[in-house]
């Protein structure tokens, strides 16, 4: 029988495979299609202080490969959050959950770390600085090793939870951000949010995406994470939640391997609302077929 459980920043799950945030909704929009307690944890819509209608339509863009998205945080804002949605994911998923924190200063940053920090069922606080879509905050933390670091030193400060930090790609160097972030406490990595790209329709000569240019995610941008984790598990001791392209079980193992010890699933879930489950239930033959018995042995072994 096959060991599938690791261990996320003191967080004990039953298999790696996590939902990533903006691709499950709060989770219990799934519930009805399976038993969500299967899956190792969730990462939960991205919240901001306020209600947020996102960016204007279209926001989405179909490429080969993937897709982009400007969805621009779009969310009831925390109080909602934590009245009315993490009480309904409570009724159908008895695991922790992964806050996914989003914002527009520092200030932001701290308020909703602090509020989403001291909720029982939030087992991991996974802070957002690489949002592509938001002209203010979001990406400008996750471009810059000094704010990274300020962040990172502000929200560990206001909450006793695992704070992950969320990485963006879009920087030359990912591996001086990752440093930041753990000088400063981070107690673990999310890794990699999306590529800015954009996408021209040729008959109207226009962007497709209302706000020109988004988010680009799906399978095109795997190998890009599985780099960008390799080097950073190189340069740091903390955990590191692999992100980025994932659509198959073999995935999981090649980006364990890289060194990430949760595996997030996220465009896959708008392709194939099973694709978490399909994952789930195909490792256990694949990591025989591996020779692997316990999962979490094989974090880094490509190193
Ligand atoms: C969005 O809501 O724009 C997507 C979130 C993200 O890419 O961080």
């Amino acid at each position: 029988m096959v060991d599938l459980r690791v261990n996320l920043g003191g967080l004990c799950l039953d298999n790696p495979i996590i939902p990533a945030s903006g691709t499950f909704g709060f989770g219990y929009e799934f519930a009805d299609l399976y038993d969500i307690n299967i899956l190792g944890s969730i990462s939960l819509k991205g919240t901001t202080k306020e209600p947020r209608l996102g960016n204007p339509l279209p926001r989405i863009a179909e490429c080969r490969e993937g897709m982009i998205n400007s969805v621009g945080l779009q969310n009831p804002g925390v109080e909602k959050v934590i009245e009315e949605e993490i009480p309904k994911l409570r009724k159908c998923f008895n695991k922790k959950a992964i806050a996914n924190v989003g914002g527009f200063s520092l200030d932001e940053y701290v308020y909703n770390c602090e509020k989403l920090g001291v909720v029982d069922e939030i087992g991991i606080v996974e802070v957002n600085i690489s949002c592509p879509n938001v002209h203010a905050g979001g990406m400008s933390f996750g471009t810059d090793a000094k704010n990274a670091a300020e962040v990172t030193k502000r929200v560990k400060a206001v909450t006793n939870k695992p704070v992950f930090i969320k990485l963006s790609p879009n920087v030359t160097d990912i591996v001086e951000i990752a440093k930041a972030c753990e000088d400063a406490g981070a107690d673990g990595l999310t890794l990699i949010n999306t590529l800015m790209g954009m996408k021209i329709d040729l008959k109207s000569r226009k962007p497709v995406v209302k706000n020109i240019k988004g988010g680009f995610s799906g399978p095109a941008i795997f190998p890009v994470a599985v780099r960008m984790i390799y080097d950073v598990y190189e340069a740091v001791k903390i955990p590191i939640m692999g992100v980025g392209g994932v659509m198959t079980a073999e995935d999981v193992i090649e980006m364990m391997l890289a060194g990430a010890t949760a595996v997030q699933v996220g465009a896959a879930n708008l392709v194939e609302p099973m694709a978490c489950k399909n994952i789930i239930k195909e490792l256990p033959a694949l990591c025989e077929k591996y020779k692997i018995e316990k999962l979490r042995d094989i974090i880094g072994g490509a190193h």
